[in-house]
This record gives structure tokens, sequence and C-alpha cells, in this order.
């Protein structure tokens, strides 16, 4: 199909801790990280995003481990248009040209909470994980603070998924971790 004739679903998937932090700066490597490590979270987002595109803010590149992301189409969101990317993924200037510029069906945004919060309005599907545990409270925070507040806000969000595993997520303690995947139905 090509671009011009494909509708595109956009997805938002976002993990949050229970106070809504969804990234931190490492204080020793002084690098942006996400605040836990959840095996389970990671092997999700990797099976739900395969073969799809990823769109993501600047900050989110900077902090991927390994990047571009492998088998997925990486798309990355800057207002400085010279930023050096590998060959192979985009660099666009806002969150429309991104989702204009994606080759596949179905587009994901992956953070951070500015590119989130654009296509809440939007967005088709929400892949949202919460952490059950208060993170040291920084500036990287969004709105989903608690699941149902995207219901309360968002009535034509439905909750087609939700379900959680205890894990260790790295402070050798078992931490609650709920998955919840909601599909907005437009009226018609
Ligand atoms: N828990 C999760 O699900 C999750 C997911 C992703 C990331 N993270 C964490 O979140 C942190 C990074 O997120 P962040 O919120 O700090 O940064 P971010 O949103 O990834 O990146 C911010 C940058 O993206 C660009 N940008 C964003 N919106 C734009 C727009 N509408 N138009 C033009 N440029 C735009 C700007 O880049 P320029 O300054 O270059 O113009 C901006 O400074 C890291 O700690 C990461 O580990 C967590």
């Amino acid at each position: 199909m090509g671009e011009q004739s494909m509708s595109k679903k956009i997805a938002i998937i976002c993990a949050v801790s229970l106070n809504g932090v969804y990234g931190i700066k490492n204080k020793l490597s002084g690098k942006e990280e996400i605040p836990w490590k959840s095996s389970y979270d990671l092997s999700r987002f990797k099976e739900v995003t395969k073969g799809k595109t990823v769109v993501m803010g600047r900050g989110t590149w900077d902090s991927l481990p390994i990047k571009p992301l492998p088998d997925r189409e990486n798309i990355v969101v800057s207002s400085n248009g010279r930023l050096k990317l590998p060959d192979g993924v985009r660099l666009v200037g806002n969150i429309d040209e991104a989702i204009e510029k994606a080759t596949t069906e179905k587009v994901f945004i992956i953070g951070g909470a500015r590119l989130w919060a654009s296509v809440l309005p939007i967005a088709n599907y929400i892949y949202l994980t919460i952490v059950h545990k208060d993170i040291l409270v920084t500036d990287r925070t969004f709105v989903f603070k608690q699941a149902l507040t995207v219901a309360k806000l968002y009535p034509n969000y439905h909750l087609i998924r939700d379900f959680f595993i205890e894990e260790d997520i790295g402070d050798g303690k078992d931490t609650k971790v709920e998955f919840f995947e909601y599909e907005r139905r437009f009226k018609k």
C-alpha cells in the first residue's frame, strides 16, 4: 500500500510509575534513562512495535542504549534540522511530518511527553504500562498518573486489555507491573 492511500493508525506506547514518572537522569552517568528495568515490559515493547514505525523525540533517541531500534522504522523529531542520524533513520521537524512520512500503517509514538500529549486527541490505541511504584519525582512526568485517567478524560478510549505481572525491576523486590491497552472508537 502506498503512503498516500494508507490510512494510518496512531498508537501511544508509554510506561509510567504510579506518580507519573517516565524518565530520569542517572546520577552517576548523567544519562537519561527509564527509571526501572522490566524485562517483561521490554519484550512486550519489542513484540508490539516490531516491523512498525517508531516515532520519538530527540531526547528519547539520545537515551536509547541500542540505536536505531532494530527491525523498526525509526523517525526522530527535532527542531534541529542538522541533527546527525545514522543512515535509514528519518529526521522530521514535527509530529505531523513524522506521521506523514511513516511508511507502515501502524505508527507508534514512543515518547517523550510532548509527543504523547500531542497525539492523545487523535491516537487510535494506547499501550500503557503502569509500574506500581513511586519514583523520586523528576520533571519527566506524564499525564497517565493513573490508568483510569485516560478513560475519564477521553471517554471514547475503551479498555480492551488489562493484566499484570510481579517482577523485580531492579531493587531486589517484586513490583506489580500492569499493562493496559485502550482502543479509541470514533463515533460515526
Ligand atoms: N517510560 C517510557 O515509556 C519512556 C519512553 C521514552 C523515553 N523515556 C525516557 O524519557 C526521557 C526522554 O524523554 P523527554 O521527554 O525528556 O524527551 P523527548 O520528548 O524524547 O525529546 C525532547 C526533544 O524532542 C524534540 N521534540 C519533541 N517534540 C517536538 C515537536 N513537537 N517539534 C519539534 N521537536 C520536538 C525536541 O528536540 P530538539 O531539542 O532537538 O529540538 C525536544 O527537545 C529519557 O529519560 C528516556 O529514557 C521513557
